[in-house]
């Protein structure tokens, strides 16, 4: 594997999952179009993200990574944007209240969409069409015209995606974000529900904090942290041709690598990790912080091998694995990954995707994901590190601020009937806001069992 590598290396290898666009000339055209705008993140932040990702490999902190399965244009708008970065500021303050821990928040935003599929293209009532690869490929309507790709969708994502990140940084850096404001992250519709409840007690007690401190001259006014939060991008790097051409030589850090511009982290899919692949060897000369999706099917060696190839130096905070088995399945299959990266010395950040594995088709005719087995994957993944004695990392979500039905059970039980209800997806069901939040107090319950557990080993070892 010492090939020379250049952003367009991938183009000599195999691919998968590539659109089969009717007019070469124009997706050409469109390319050297994007490859003259500015680039949507710098260098210094996807590495300061690596730094702070290798501080959760040290075990020192926590990665929440959560958005859309798929963005679209039609869901495009200010209110949904501000109420799913809302949710992951919730969540992320219900984390870090509750295991005294800092998290690396990461959203599956500003970029997410193209989708890997099982089959190139679908069948209704005898006719056969190309399936839909995302709102950047084709469109969603059963249709001809819709389903041929269409190589000006990918100006529409960057634009989408700039004003999308844009807005994500006016929340973050611009007053939204900062503690005091707490009260003001519920949305109307969780008010009143047992989670709302719940982290309203939270909010409280962060505000008796907030006094105290401010009683000791620290407050949002003069302490940057307490004002501002970092919120970091991230999607599936599918359509490697977007990609390339954002694509940019660092020229303000000494790192003066190669970096993906379009997001602070990518990450390679379950379909597209073949080690000879093009998805491979593109993600294998970029410079940001990574991930790469291990279900069922990969094999111990293989994933040695991908490491070899992904993070040759070892470095912490460069490689996330975000292990995806299925409730059913994490028990048996996680071990024997986790057990092939110790063996081998391999520092890595564990996360855990627990959508991927548990979606089922509901008595309804609706792809869904049952909470229970949301959850159960979540708790698998924590057994499982604490037996092998490892850190369990992270976790990674398929959510929204929206109040849809698509997951079924929490709380504010979705039933199967409900589904239809409000069910808006582009692509895979999402937790809605009060699922998300329910789901956020139990990892953080999880965590402070492990804080709890670990401090207690700590006693009975002096
Ligand atoms: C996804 O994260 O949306 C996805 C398609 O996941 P996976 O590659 O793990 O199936
Ligand atoms: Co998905």
């Amino acid at each position: 594997m010492t090939a020379e590598w250049s952003p367009t290396s991938w183009r000599t290898k195999p691919i998968r999952q590539v659109p089969e666009y009717p007019d070469a000339a124009r997706v050409a055209e469109v390319e050297g179009t994007l490859r003259s705008f500015p680039p949507l993140v710098f260098a210094g932040e996807a590495l300061r993200l690596r730094a702070e990702l290798a501080q959760v490999a040290a075990g020192k902190a926590f990665l929440l990574q959560g958005g859309d399965c798929a963005e679209s244009f039609a869901e495009f708008s200010p209110n949904n944007i501000r109420d799913t970065f809302k949710v992951l500021l919730q969540m992320a303050v219900v984390l870090t209240f509750g295991a005294a821990c800092p998290v690396v928040k990461v959203g599956r935003m500003a970029g997410q969409f193209a989708k890997p599929r099982s089959s190139p293209t679908e069948v209704i009532d005898g006719v056969e069409l190309p399936s839909y690869r995302g709102d950047m490929v084709n469109g969603m309507d059963f249709t001809p015209q819709d389903r041929v790709p269409d190589p000006d969708r990918l100006l529409r994502v960057y634009n989408q995606s700039a004003a999308t990140l844009n807005l994500l940084r006016a929340f973050a850096q611009g007053g939204f974000a900062n503690l005091e404001e707490i009260h003001r992250w519920t949305l109307d519709f969780v008010a009143d529900s047992p989670e709302g409840e719940k982290f309203e007690q939270v909010a409280n007690r962060i505000d008796e904090c907030l006094a105290f401190m401010r009683a000791c001259g620290i407050s949002p006014d003069n302490v940057q942290q307490l004002r501002e939060t970092e919120f970091y991008t991230s999607h599936e790097t599918l359509l490697l041709g977007y990609d390339e051409t954002l694509t940019r030589r660092d020229t303000i850090t000494d790192d003066k690598g190669w970096f993906n511009t379009a997001a602070h982290m990518v990450w390679i899919g379950d379909r597209t990790r073949q080690p000879d692949g093009a998805h491979v060897e593109y993600f294998r000369g970029i410079r940001n912080p990574i991930g790469l999706k291990c279900g069922p099917s990969l094999e111990p060696d293989e994933l040695i091998r991908l490491i070899d190839i992904l993070n040759p130096s070892n470095d912490p905070g460069r490689l996330t694995l975000i292990a995806r088995f299925g409730s059913d399945q994490v028990r048996e299959g996680l071990p024997k990954l986790i057990r092939a990266v110790e063996r081998e010395g391999r520092s890595v950040v564990w996360s855990c995707d627990p959508m991927h594995g548990n979606t089922i088709k509901s008595s309804t005719g609706y792809k869904t994901r049952p909470f229970d087995r949301i959850i159960g994957e979540v708790r698998g993944f924590f057994e499982v590190h604490e037996v092998e004695g490892t850190y369990a990392g992270g976790v990674h979500f398929e959510m929204t601020g929206q109040d849809v039905t698509e997951c079924i059970g929490g709380a504010r039980e979705v039933t199967e009937h409900a589904l239809a209800d409000r069910y808006h997806t582009h692509c895979d069901p999402r937790l809605n806001a009060s699922q998300s939040l329910e789901l956020a107090f139990q990892v953080a319950e999880l965590l402070r069992h492990r804080r709890n557990g670990a401090a207690l080993g700590l006693k009975q070892a002096s």
